[in-house]
C-alpha cells in the first residue's frame, strides 16, 4: 500500500493532484485529504474507496497526520493583513511538526511558485519562499520536491462576470498588452505533482527543484482566445503598472493590495523575476501540455 496525504486538500492544485493520483490504475494507492471544513469535500470523493477525508487546519500547531509515506503540501492564499512570510512560515512549521511527529513520511512534494527563491520584492510569493525554506529544514532522509509553477490559466476565472455581461470585457494586469508570459493549467500541475509523488527514480538532488510552465500568452492572446470562444468582440482593459495598486485596492485591503502589486510588478518587464532571475538550481523547466483555449473554454462553460 502507498499512503499519500494531501494537505490542505481543498486548494485547486490539491484537488487536481488528488484527481491525477486517482486516475492511476493502482488500487494500492490510498489517499487522505485534510480539510479544515469537511463540508468542502467534493461529493464524488466522499464515496471513493481509495480516498479518506480528515479534519485538520494548518493554522493549528497541534495538527496531526495519519501514517503516510508521501505528502503533498501548498500554502493557500489567505488574503489577510498578516505578514505574508510570517503567516506562511507558521503554517508550514505546523505541517513540518506534524511530519516529524508522524515519523513515516519519506517524500514531500511542495506546490510552489516561480520566484520562490527570493526572500523579498515578490509580494504574495514570499509565502512560497517561507514554505520552501521551512520544508528544507526537514531531515535529509526526507526527499523534498519543489514544483515552481508559473501563472495559473485558471486565474482568468476572476473575469467571468465581466466576460459574461452584455458587453463583454476583461481586465488584465499583464502589461504591456503584447508581453508574453508563461501560463500553466492547474490540471498539468496536478499531473506533475502526482508523478513526482509516485516517482521511484533516485532523486537528482534534495531538495529537487524545477519550474513548471506551459506556453506563454500575452494579454492580446487572451483577448483573441476569449473572442474566439464567445464569438464576439471582447474589450480588453489592460491595467498599466502605475494603476496596479488602485486596481487591487478595489478588491483587497491596503496591505493585501500592496503585496499583490509588488508580486505583479515582480514578473513584468523591469521586475525582479524578469530582469534578474536567479536561476532555479539545475535550471530545469518542465512543460505542461494544456493550451489556454481549453482552460478558458472550460471556465466559460462552468466546467473548471
Ligand atoms: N495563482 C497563480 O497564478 C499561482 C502561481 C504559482 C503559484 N501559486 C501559489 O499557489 C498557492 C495557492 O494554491 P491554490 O490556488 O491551489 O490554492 P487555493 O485554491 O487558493 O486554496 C484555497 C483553499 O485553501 C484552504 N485553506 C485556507 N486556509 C487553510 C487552513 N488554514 N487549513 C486548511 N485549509 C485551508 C481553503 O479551504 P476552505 O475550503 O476550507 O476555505 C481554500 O479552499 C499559493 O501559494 C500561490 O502563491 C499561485
Amino acid at each position: 500500500m502507498t499512503a499519500i496525504t494531501i494537505i490542505p486538500a481543498s486548494c485547486k492544485t490539491s484537488l487536481a493532484t488528488i484527481r491525477a493520483l486517482l486516475s492511476f490504475p493502482d488500487p494500492s494507492i490510498k489517499l487522505t485529504g485534510i480539510y479544515r471544513d469537511l463540508s468542502k469535500v467534493p461529493h464524488d470523493l466522499l464515496s471513493h474507496p481509495q480516498f479518506t477525508p480528515l479534519q485538520g487546519d494548518i493554522d493549528d500547531p497541534s495538527l496531526e497526520l495519519p501514517p503516510t509515506d508521501l505528502l503533498f503540501h501548498t500554502t493557500p492564499n489567505t488574503y489577510t493583513d498578516a505578514d505574508v512570510f510570517d503567516h506562511a512560515k507558521r503554517q508550514t512549521e505546523n505541517v513540518k511538526a506534524a511530519i516529524l511527529k508522524s515519523a513515516t513520511v519519506k517524500k514531500v512534494v511542495l506546490m510552489s511558485t516561480m520566484g520562490a527563491q527570493y526572500s523579498s520584492g515578490t509580494g504574495e510569493l514570499k509565502a512560497n519562499h517561507a514554505a520552501e525554506t521551512t520544508i528544507s529544514t526537514l531531515p535529509l532522509s526526507i526527499q523534498k520536491v519543489y514544483v515552481r509553477c508559473s501563472w495559473f490559466m485558471e486565474n482568468w476565472a476572476s473575469e467571468l462576470p465581466n466576460l459574461l455581461s452584455d458587453k463583454p470585457f476583461f481586465y488584465s494586469t499583464i502589461s504591456p498588452a503584447d508581453f508574453p508570459f508563461p501560463h500553466i493549467a492547474v490540471r498539468d500541475i496536478g499531473k506533475t505533482c502526482a508523478q513526482e509523488l509516485l516517482s521511484t527514480e533516485p532523486p537528482k538532488s534534495n531538495p529537487y527543484i524545477f519550474e513548471l510552465q506551459g506556453r506563454s500568452y500575452s494579454s492580446n492572446d487572451v483577448k483573441k482566445t476569449f473572442e474566439e470562444l464567445l464569438g464576439r468582440e471582447v474589450e480588453m482593459r489592460v491595467v498599466p503598472k502605475e494603476g496596479l495598486l488602485d486596481y487591487y485596492r478595489q478588491a483587497f485591503s491596503e496591505h493585501v493590495a500592496r503585496e499583490y502589486t509588488e508580486m505583479n510588478l515582480s514578473f513584468l518587464e523591469g521586475g525582479i523575476l524578469h530582469l534578474n532571475p536567479e536561476p532555479t538550481p539545475g535550471g530545469e523547466i518542465r512543460r505542461g501540455e494544456t493550451e489556454l483555449k481549453e482552460v478558458l473554454e472550460g471556465l466559460l462553460q462552468g466546467r473548471v
